[in-house]
């Protein structure tokens, strides 16, 4: 064993399989919105993990409500229920439409469980005809393969087939292109994500949201909300579909609900939620009071309404500086998004070159994301502070200034 041995990016091609190509620095440590590399080299945090780090890094809150669950119980399984799983189901039915939450541990597990939950629904209400899902170009539902095969990019798909079937592809905010498709006998859900995350940032229009929610009422379908990303409190909403106003029969909820702890939610009604019978699904780690004990500070932190303001005015100050950047140097299109979730919109000139900016902000000290080679992706701590927005955007100019130079 040579675990005393430094380890480097290089050693990632001796020994991880090659599904990821990881940036050069490896992060260390981090606190609230900066993050320190091996070097011990500070950067600006816009990343969030990819909207998961809600509150920051190392927020103390979750410290705390991390350190006093491991001191109490890490597991039991879901043989037995436990206080942490129950509290924040609890809290979760208070604050959203749900009546019921299954949990689990990741987005795609979350996703899964919602896609069998709608299927068997329509099973029992209807019969076996009553399968068919209808979800949208370009989304993202994770990458098992049902969540794989109901998710709008083929490329995923790529090599794993034969995928599971029943699944049709609508084009996103177009409801004629959802009538083509849904059918009484055979449509069981729709599934959307009310802001595209992972395909470029683009939200849902409110009307489109409340045309889905219709067809599905005079069909006989669920409507499922994928707020994997979208979701926590990142609209400024503590979940997407309240900013809409338009109510899903199921939403699943993980990245930002566990602040950077592996947990997921799949929220729903009480007449859907009775589909799932005694042993119909499951999952070992689901509910695991360490997860749940995180999400429990998590849910508490913002929900609170100064919290979910500020979400709003930290975004404000964002995404004008962004579009400062964008306008001054010729770079973005457009800001899209809502909350602390935006995308920046490359020009026609610059197409194809958005690792190019997420590399050379990362030369500033900035970490930054992109949705696809066309859009740069922001997802920071809701709880950011004013300077390091600040900070970050100087950064960023910085990176842009030499990229365009
Ligand atoms: C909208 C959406 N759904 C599902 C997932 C999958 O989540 P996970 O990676 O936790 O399985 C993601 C991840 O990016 C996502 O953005």
């Amino acid at each position: 064993m040579n675990n005393r041995e430094p380890v480097t990016r290089e050693l990632f091609n001796d020994v991880m399989v090659p599904n990821y190509a990881p940036g050069a620095m490896i992060p260390v440590r981090g606190e609230g919105s900066r993050v320190w590399d091996q070097d011990d080299r500070e950067y600006v945090d816009f990343a969030g993990g990819i909207a998961v780090n809600s509150l920051g890094h190392a927020h103390p809150g979750l410290i705390g409500a991390l350190h006093e669950q491991a001191e109490k119980l890490w597991h039991v399984s879901n043989v037995l229920t436990n206080e942490p799983a129950l509290r924040l189901a609890r809290t979760l039915c208070e604050l959203t439409f749900a009546e019921r939450v299954f949990f689990a541990n990741s987005g795609a597990e979350a996703n899964e469980a919602a896609f069998k939950l709608a299927r068997r629904y329509g099973w029992q209400h209807q019969g076996a005809e009553k399968h068919e899902i209808i979800s949208f170009t370009n989304s993202f539902h994770g990458r098992t393969l049902f969540t794989v095969a109901v998710g709008g990019q083929a490329k995923y798909l790529e090599g794993f087939e034969p995928a599971p079937g029943g699944i049709h592809h609508a084009t996103f905010n177009d409801l004629d292109s959802v009538k083509a498709l849904i059918s009484k006998e055979k449509t069981c859900a729709v599934v959307v994500e009310p802001i595209q995350g992972e395909g470029g940032v683009m939200p849902a229009e409110a009307e489109f949201l409340q045309g889905l929610r219709d067809l599905c009422d005079e069909h006989n379908a669920l409507l499922i909300f994928d707020e994997v990303q979208c979701g926590a409190g990142r609209t400024g909403h503590l979940y997407a579909y309240q900013h809409y106003g338009v109510t899903p029969d199921i939403l699943t909820s993980a990245k930002g609900l566990g602040g950077g702890f592996p947990v997921a939610a799949m929220l729903t009604t009480e007449k859907v939620a009775e589909s799932f019978g005694v042993g119909t699904h499951g999952s070992t780690y689901g509910g695991n009071p360490l997860a749940c004990a995180v999400a429990q500070k998590v849910i508490d932190t913002i929900s609170q309404p100064e919290i979910l303001k500020g979400i709003k005015a930290r975004s404000d100050k964002l995404r004008k500086g962004m579009m400062a950047i964008g306008e001054k140097y010729d770079v973005f299109t457009e800001v899209r998004g809502e909350g602390l979730l935006l995308g920046c919109v490359l020009t026609e000139k610059w197409q194809g070159r958005g690792k190019d900016f997420l590399n050379a902000a990362q030369a500033e000290g900035l970490m930054i994301l992109i949705a696809g080679a066309n859009v740069i992706r922001l997802a920071p701590s809701l709880i950011i502070p004013d300077q390091d927005i600040e900070e970050g955007l100087e950064r960023f100019e910085k990176a842009v200034a030499t990229l365009t130079k």
